[in-house]
């Protein structure tokens, strides 16, 4: 008899999506380190308002945003990426330490040790771990004054009840006196957002079918990136700007001894990105032991930037 071979969790999770009725693969798997090279480009695309709206924001308020999150403080960054924002604050805020977490190893290492180099006074100590599980910060911060920083709109990624729960998870992780800087992104024209999704160089494209290769060293399987398209389109319905893979023919392929499937036009669902209105994010802080305090947006109301505090 044939030993069972023992699937990874990763094995495990993309298997259950991409044999679902509805294919789906979870957009953590985006961020290997080409992945997080090709979110920095995106980053800096002239369709893509959401990165440079918030910097503006974060450097317009930097001194405001001192009076809600005290010197000294420790804070926390899920999904910190390349590190790049919280600089436009440091200088402001002068937290004691400042603990990025983020699941792409390589290139949080990496960004980590740039920081390090460049703010010499700050303690810094990087998480590798995937923030939909509980957050364990190394024991000699927890009795300290803990702040998240969540900026990004990355927090839209998640289904509206993984987000409250992810929310409240933070909630329990600052304690009651303690507080959250997020950023989200805000509901708008549609056709503004569907072009930051559709960029005219192809680079979101790329990003979407680059988690393939990624998918492909997990499952040691060779699907083929030439034989699927890019799809990004805006649901008004739910408020959100939706990311498929759209399989050009039909296409079948062996994953670890399951049969896969896909027909002409068939997509796989790589990632929701919620937009907010106002009342969304004060009922999000309710509903998670937070209250919204402040919030800061640009001229054109494009983004927010919001304060909660542990209620
Ligand atoms: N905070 C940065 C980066 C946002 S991109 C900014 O605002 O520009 C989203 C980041 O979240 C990426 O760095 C990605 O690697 C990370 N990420 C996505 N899913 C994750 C998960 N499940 N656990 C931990 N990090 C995750
Ligand atoms: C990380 N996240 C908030 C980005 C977003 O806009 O939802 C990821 C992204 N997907 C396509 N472009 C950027």
């Amino acid at each position: 008899m044939l030993a069972e071979k023992i699937l990874t969790t990763e094995q495990q999770e993309l298997i259950a999506g991409l044999t679902a009725e509805n294919k789906y693969i979870n957009p953590k798997y985006f961020y290997d380190k080409k992945g997080s090279e090709l979110f920095e480009e995106i980053t800096q695309l002239d369709e893509y308002y959401p990165t440079r709206t918030e910097r503006s924001i974060l450097t317009q308020y930097a001194n405001e945003i001192s009076d809600y999150v005290p010197k000294g403080s420790v804070i926390v960054e899920p999904g910190a990426g390349a590190c790049e924002k919280i600089q436009l604050i440091l200088e402001a805020v002068h937290p004691k330490a400042y603990l990025p977490q983020d699941v792409s190893r390589r290139f949080l290492q990496q960004a980590a040790g740039r920081l390090k180099d460049k703010f010499k006074w700050l303690e810094i100590e990087p998480i590798v771990s995937d923030f939909s599980k509980p957050l364990v910060i190394p024991q000699r911060y927890q009795a300290d004054d803990l702040y998240v920083f969540y900026p990004g709109s990355t927090v839209g990624n998640f289904e509206p009840e993984n987000a409250k729960t992810f929310l409240s998870n933070m909630r329990k992780l600052v304690g009651d006196s303690g507080g959250m800087l997020i950023g989200m992104d805000l509901q708008k024209e549609s056709s503004v957002i569907e072009s930051a999704y559709n960029d005219a160089k192809g680079v979101t494209a790329e990003f979407n079918l680059n988690m393939l290769n990624n998918v492909n060293r997990h499952l040691d399987s060779k699907l083929d990136l030439q034989k699927f398209s890019h799809k990004a389109f805006y649901n008004n319905e739910l408020n959100r700007i939706e990311m498929h893979l759209i399989s050009n023919e039909d296409q079948r392929y062996e994953l670890l001894n399951n049969e896969l499937h896909f027909a002409q036009g068939e997509t796989i669902h790589t990632e929701n990105s919620y937009k907010f209105s106002l009342d969304c994010i004060e009922h999000l802080a309710e509903n998670t032991g937070f209250k919204r305090v402040k919030t800061w947006m640009d001229k054109d109301e494009l983004f927010s930037l919001n304060f909660f505090q542990s209620a």
